[in-house]
Order: structure tokens, then C-alpha cells, then sequence
């Protein structure tokens, strides 16, 4: 008798054409619907598959795990990875990888749109305009802030900090970061991008770029007392993960005219948005979208899939799946 397959568990539907790579190897549940999976259905579909591919918004932590026995593979559609928790994946012998690279460029582009956008009051003016409250072309309506020639403030200066760094040279920018540990001074050469510490990159940053990742060591980094430090004046653009920023305070610094304005891609609570943050008018916000390019999403699906192919011991890469990451 054939042996059975290995049994795979696919959390949210995404492209059938590239996820049909899967059945050529494996026995294949997909998910019909997108869904909010509840923590114990997760750790009933773990306990009954051999890898799985998920999406940011599916836990995966010591609960997830019990009773996971047959699980081997977890593939993470997406760069950050803060839903899993490596420690005990490692701990279970699951290996764990994500999608790096593919989605660089597109990030970048968005977290640079994101601020123009904030900045320029780009949707604050549109929702104005379609209330109909434009009676007249006016010198002083929706004036904002220039971001050609400013000081531009990265807070994460990985691949995707590099690629906002690229785009802020056709912009004039002078462009500051502040990272775990300083890059090399080619790069910092070839970014146009100099180093500067935590607190005076937020005082001196006419924008700042939220793009660190999010971690124990990094939730609520820009607390109160951070965001005190920043000027008025300044914009704040946040596309990593909600919890790097502590929302209430934000939203009192915008309410009060300490923060001049936000650009908002992701949320701690998210799908759920802070009521404080919804009340404001100079707040940009956005569904979670930075990688959401038709072309970047099938890429970081054609990966994640790679990943678990390989992960799994099939393939051309089986047994070192080209993204692992933790243990
Ligand atoms: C990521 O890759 O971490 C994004 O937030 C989801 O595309």
C-alpha cells in the first residue's frame, strides 16, 4: 500500500494555482473563507498535520503546540514573525521559516507613500472635499508639512529601513537611523544615511519611519516619555507592528498638538483600532497593506510555500528550506 502523505494545513485561502505546489507532495486542507481562527481551533488543526502555512494572524505558542506531535513544519507568510513563538517551536522540533526580500521593495514603496500622504493630508483633504466642505480654493486650507529637504528618521534600518532610505535620496532628505547595531560604513555610504542614537534621532526627525521588529525588547519603544522627545512639528509612520507604539499616548500627543501627525499601517489590537485614533482627523489609517502589491503577495506565497516543500524534505532545497528562522 502507498504510504499516506504528509498532511498540510493551509490557515487562510491565498492563490490555489501556487498552493496547488503544495498537493504535488502533500495531503492539503485549505480554508475556504478568511477566518478568525480561535487559539484552541488552532492547536486542533495543528495536532492533525505535519506543516502548516499561516498567516500573521495565527498565534502559534506553547498551546498551539500541545498535542502537536506529527507538526514538523510551520511556514510564516510574511517578514515579521512576532505571532510565532520560535522558542517553542524549536523546543517541539518544528522548524519555522518566513518571507524575507520579496516583499522589500513594495514595503518600502508604501511606507513611503504612507508618509507623503500624512504629511500632505492626502486623505484628510480628500474626505473634506467629498463632504463638500470646499466652498472656495483657499491660501491657508490643509497646509502641511514638506518632506523634500527634511530630516527623514528611520527607527530599524534592516531591508526594508534601506529601501525608504533609497527613496528619500531623490527626495533630498537627509536621512538619519537608529538600529540595534550600526551598519557598515559602505552601506551607510551607499544609503546616504547616517547613524544617530535612540533619543536624538526621534528629537532631530522631521518624519520618523517605524520599521523596527517587534519583539519583547521592542513593545511600547515609542512610549510617552519617546514621543515627548519628538517635535511637534513631526510625523510619525508606523508599518511594522502596532505594538511598537504605545497608542494612547500617541493619541494624546496628536490630540494635544505635541505630534503633528501619524501615518498608520498597522495597529496593536488589529483588526480593532483605538477609538482615540479613529476620533483624529490627522491620522492616516490603513488595513495592515504595506505588502499588499498583487505581485509581492504571489511572490511571498510562491516562498512560503518553497519553504514548507522543503522544510518537509521534498524539493529541490529539501531539508534546508532557504528562509528558516529561530532554533
Ligand atoms: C510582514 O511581512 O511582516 C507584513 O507585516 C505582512 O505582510
Amino acid at each position: 500500500m502507498a504510504e499516506a502523505r504528509p498532511r498540510v494545513w493551509v490557515s487562510q485561502p491565498l492563490f490555489e494555482d501556487l498552493i496547488d505546489r503544495l498537493r504535488e507532495h502533500f495531503q492539503v486542507e485549505t480554508t475556504v473563507e478568511v477566518t478568525r481562527h480561535a487559539p484552541a481551533a488552532i492547536t486542533a488543526k495543528l495536532a492533525q498535520v505535519e506543516g502548516a502555512l499561516v498567516t500573521l494572524n495565527e498565534r502559534i505558542g506553547p498551546d498551539q503546540l500541545r498535542g502537536a506531535g506529527r507538526l514538523r513544519a510551520v511556514a510564516n507568510l510574511g517578514v515579521g514573525h512576532n505571532n510565532l513563538d520560535l522558542d517553542a517551536l524549536a523546543a517541539a522540533g518544528v522548524v519555522a521559516t518566513n518571507t524575507p526580500d520579496v516583499l522589500t521593495e513594495t514595503t518600502a514603496d508604501f511606507g513611503f507613500a504612507l508618509l507623503l500622504a500624512t504629511a500632505r493630508r492626502i486623505t484628510e483633504s480628500e474626505r473634506w472635499l467629498r463632504e463638500g466642505r470646499w466652498r472656495q480654493w483657499s491660501f491657508a486650507d490643509m497646509l502641511g508639512a514638506d518632506v523634500h529637504g527634511s530630516t527623514l528618521g528611520i527607527l530599524g534600518m534592516g531591508r526594508i529601513g534601506q529601501g525608504i532610505a533609497r527613496r528619500a535620496s531623490g527626495f533630498d532628505m537627509r536621512v538619519r537611523y537608529h538600529n540595534r547595531s550600526r551598519l557598515p560604513s559602505a552601506v551607510e555610504a551607499a544609503h546616504g544615511a547616517s547613524y544617530a542614537g535612540f533619543e536624538e534621532l526621534l528629537a532631530g526627525a522631521d518624519h520618523l519611519v517605524v520599521v523596527v521588529p517587534y519583539s519583547a525588547a521592542t513593545h511600547h519603544l515609542l512610549d510617552a516619555r519617546a514621543l515627548g522627545l519628538m517635535k511637534p512639528t513631526a510625523t510619525l509612520v508606523n508599518i511594522a507592528r502596532g505594538g511598537i507604539v504605545d497608542e494612547q499616548a500617541m493619541a494624546r500627543a496628536l490630540a494635544d498638538g505635541r505630534l503633528a501627525a501619524a501615518g498608520l499601517d498597522v495597529f496593536e489590537g488589529e483588526p480593532e483600532v483605538a477609538p482615540a485614533l479613529l476620533a483624529l482627523r490627522n491620522v492616516v489609517l490603513t488595513p495592515h497593506i504595506a505588502s499588499a502589491s498583487l505581485a509581492t503577495r504571489r511572490a511571498m506565497v510562491a516562498l512560503a510555500v518553497d519553504n514548507l516543500i522543503a522544510a518537509l524534505g521534498q524539493g529541490p532545497d529539501a531539508g534546508a528550506p532557504p528562509n528558516r528562522i529561530g532554533g
